[in-house]
């Protein structure tokens, strides 16, 4: 048993879906959450400057004497995972893997798509990952970096994201994928438009199989609370705490959000 909190980075506030599935299915754990909204977004930024802002976002968790770290972002867990790993001695989980693995799971025809931000997609993490399982599955892989923005201004069922994402997803059509891995944080809240476009494809939700993976962890490892620590979960961010728990109720729709700006050292 282990009553420290779970930790959890993103780039900014998109990770409150990991949060959301993980309260889920760990109804009584206290997750101690960092959101870098100062230097938000990832996506659009070199390699070198995603593993250093990963780095700093681990160290401050650490600092915070978490049992665990689930990296929530997409973009930091496809280009910055083993750089965490090599230099911490803490597990820490990234969404890429659970993702592959749950998308082999359940592919028929061996044709997966993958969509997520330049920087993932640029990565080939996912793809990487998907063929290491099964080389002979077909990867498509397109980045789609105009839905963090759509989402965040609470468009997410106005005509012109659904306009956007019949411009980004009419390929795959043709490309007859039926599973298709939603690599980003922000994409779940674009799951229903998403699935009518592509009504007979599977969605792969990185959010939910972190969740299960993080579960997983915990049980295998003796980690899990043995009293009810929710309520005492807390929200860091590195700017605009007001921006950041009015937009973190679109993605978890619990009043407990009130994010504390703090500073990274
Ligand atoms: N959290 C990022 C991800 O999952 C999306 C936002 C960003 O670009 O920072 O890839």
């Amino acid at each position: 048993m282990d009553n420290r909190g779970i930790g959890v980075f993103d780039s900014g506030v998109g990770g409150l879906t990991v949060v959301k599935e993980i309260f889920k299915i760990l109804p009584k754990e206290k997750i101690i959450y960092l959101g870098d909204t100062a230097r938000t977004p990832y996506g659009i930024k070199a390699k070198e400057t995603i593993i250093r802002f990963s780095k700093e976002n681990t160290r401050f968790l650490i600092k915070m004497n978490v049992k665990i770290i689930v990296v929530a972002c997409n973009t930091s867990s496809a280009v910055a995972l083993p750089f965490l790993k090599k230099e911490n001695n803490i597990d820490i989980l990234g969404v890429i893997k659970a993702g592959a693995k749950t998308a082999v799971l359940k592919t028929k025809n061996m044709r997966i798509g993958v969509i997520g931000t330049n920087a993932t997609i640029n990565s080939g993490a996912y793809e990487n990952a998907i063929k290491s399982l099964n080389k002979n599955i077909k990867v498509i892989s397109k980045p789609t970096p105009l839905l963090v923005p759509l989402v965040e201004e609470g468009w997410i069922d106005k005509k012109i994201t659904k306009d956007v994402l019949y411009y980004y997803l009419k390929d795959f059509k043709k490309n007859r994928i039926d599973t298709l891995v939603l690599g980003c944080t922000h994409y779940p809240l674009l799951k229903q438009l998403i699935a009518k476009i592509l009504p007979d494809v599977n969605l792969v939700d990185s959010a939910e199989e972190i969740a299960k993976e993080t579960k997983e962890m915990l049980v295998s490892k003796n980690l899990l609370c043995n009293k009810n620590q929710k309520k005492k979960s807390r929200f860091y961010v590195t700017d605009a705490p007001e921006i950041f728990n009015k937009i973190g109720k679109m993605f978890l729709k619990e009043d407990m959000i009130e994010a504390k700006k703090t500073e990274l050292k």
